[in-house]
């Protein structure tokens, strides 16, 4: 998919040195290439027998299928294989990515939910994820209820050692928290941001009281100002079907979608006095000052 009006390639480095999500890596053709839009930029990638992942981004040079010589690995591009996605990075990224102790656990079920596209900025689609006020009016009967409107006061901050946003002790009603729920509940909610592109929600899981769901927002900024947003899960149930789980996922998703399209400004203004806060919004002014800190110009409007 090609967007020729918005063809503007991204030259924000630090964004350029992250990992990004490319497709699940069952989506990985093999022996056959595929390609998307990677911030501006087409990528190629494929994979053979040899469970040899390559991404590259100059379709003249693609491998041969069959060919004997060795794709020159100056034309690849950095890949990572993590959390059941294909990973790629047009710059110089980390070792690694972000940890998620949780995909580990023998009895977590780590699903692909779906992949979305929406025409908005990642950091638009980050912070909306972000947000417990929207959940009564845009997820009615499922992650909010009125009259339980209120986003009841929480704690944010950004953790000195990882540089991550960690916001704890949110709360909230919910009607159906999960597909697991069978019934309303005051839900447990912590939120992550690892990755000024990926967010992660821990909230309590209706089966086990000692341990969390954990869903993830891993975003693909194909232009500043669309994306495709990949959902991971790594739930604490026995029940459900993987088809149950990704279609309650993608409802709530799909609810999100047009609200998330219709936000205006598309990039995220990073001025703190841009739009008007509310207290729901403390992680939502957490997240824009961070971006601001790391220099991040890609999808957002700068502060002058
Ligand atoms: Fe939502």
């Amino acid at each position: 998919m090609k967007f020729p009006e918005e063809s503007e390639v991204c030259s924000d480095s630090a964004i350029l040195n992250l990992w990004h999500p490319l497709v699940p890596e069952a989506e990985v053709p093999v022996g056959s290439v595929s390609e998307l839009v990677l911030l501006g930029r087409t990528v190629f990638f494929t994979t053979g027998v040899s469970d040899e992942y390559l991404v590259w981004s100059e379709k003249s040079k693609a491998p041969v299928s069959g060919g004997s010589e060795p794709f020159p690995e100056d034309k690849q591009l950095p890949v990572l294989v993590r959390y059941g996605y294909l990973w790629t990075s047009l710059g110089s990224p980390p070792n690694g990515l972000f940890e998620i102790p949780e995909f580990e656990e023998p009895d977590r079920r780590n699903i692909h939910a779906a992949t979305i596209g929406v025409h908005c900025s990642a950091p638009r689609a980050i912070e909306n994820f972000l947000d417990m006020g929207h959940f009564p009016y845009v997820h009615p009967g499922i992650l909010g209820a009125e009259p339980h409107t209120e986003v009841v006061e929480y704690d944010v901050r950004v953790d000195t050692d990882s540089n991550e946003i960690w916001a704890t002790e949110c709360l909230f009603y919910q009607p159906q928290a999960a597909a697991t729920s069978v019934g309303g509940q005051l839900v447990g909610y912590t939120y992550r941001v690892p990755h000024p592109y990926c967010v992660m929600l821990y909230k309590t899981n209706p089966v086990d009281q000692e341990r969390m769901d954990v869903i993830g927002l891993f975003v693909r900024s194909v232009t500043s100002e669309h994306i495709e947003a990949s959902m991971f899960l790594s739930l604490l149930d026995g029940v459900n079907t993987d088809s149950t789980i990704r279609k309650f996922q993608q409802e709530v998703f799909a609810q999100d979608k047009p609200i998330l399209e219709n936000q205006h400004p598309k990039r995220l203004p990073l001025n703190p006095r841009a739009e008007t806060p509310v207290r729901a919004d403390k992680s939502a002014i957490v997240y824009r000052r961070w971006l601001s800190d790391l220099g991040i110009t890609y999808g957002v409007i700068p502060e002058a």
